[in-house]
């Protein structure tokens, strides 16, 4: 059986009270789940949030990291800072990484590396944009992106990795991928793996889908075969919506 997880992506919000209220609802909130459960505030909060969560079974997990182990990269944030205020899993190649900041493949590629180099989990995210999607390509763009950003790992560091698809067209716009529309992409996603690796690896990993998920669609979108649950934006950011969107898995 494969590891379902709902995982809220706070992006750039809350700052470190807003974290602490939220958080504090979230404990009250959340129900009981065999599911993971896991939040990635921003970088400057996750200290504090891992403090505040010691108790709870909810995992905090970062946006991103950087590849280098240390040195001259300012601004910049390593594996081993993440692993030492008890960070386990990372999220990379999220669409805005790519959109605003240049992460490309090979880029990530490294970041990968670095990631499982250092024993961490990786969230790694990808998705077609519209015109992707418009011209009949998503197969072919995601089928890229999975190649180039991560098919060079060995079948045995897949351990480590949680896949999200979110369709760039459905990040934060009200507008979701149909549940067949994620099934679709999902199912092809695994018979991707399966054609790079095997079977088994493919039915071992875990894939989430991401865009627009919300209390009101949770439930369809979840019931899919191919869909282990969601990485979650906007409902992440209201206790009562994330909390009904983990019930719904
Ligand atoms: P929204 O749920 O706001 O569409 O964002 C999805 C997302 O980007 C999660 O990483």
């Amino acid at each position: 059986m494969r590891n379902k997880i709902v995982a809220g992506n706070w992006k750039m919000n809350n700052n470190s009270s807003e974290t602490a209220e939220l958080l504090t609802q979230l404990i009250s909130k959340i129900p009981e789940t065999t599911a993971e459960v896991m939040v990635a505030p921003t970088f400057v909060n996750l200290a504090q949030a891992v403090k505040q969560l010691s108790t709870s079974s909810m995992e905090v997990v970062a946006q991103n990291m950087h590849f280098a182990e240390n040195g001259a990269y300012t601004g910049e944030i390593s594996a081993n800072m993440l692993q030492s205020i008890g960070i386990k899993t990372v999220i990379l190649g999220h669409s805005e990484r790519r959109a605003y900041f240049g992460e490309d493949d090979a880029l990530l590629a490294k970041k990968v590396d670095a990631a499982l180099k250092a024993n961490m989990r990786v969230i790694f995210c990808f998705g077609e944009e519209l015109q992707d999607r418009k011209s009949d390509n998503h197969f072919k763009v995601v089928e890229t992106q999975l190649k180039n950003g991560l098919f060079h790992i060995d079948k045995g560091q897949w351990k480590q990795i949680v896949l999200a698809y979110e369709p760039v067209w459905a990040i934060g716009t009200g507008e979701t991928a149909s549940p067949e529309q994620a099934q679709e992409m999902h199912a092809f996603i695994r018979k991707t793996i399966a054609g790079a690796y095997d079977q088994e690896t493919a039915e071992m990993v875990t894939i989430l889908y991401g865009g627009s998920v919300k209390p009101g669609n949770a439930n369809e979108i979840f019931s899919k075969p191919d869909v282990d649950g969601g990485l979650i934006g906007g409902a992440a950011l209201a206790a009562d919506d994330f909390a009904a969107i983990v019930a719904a898995i």
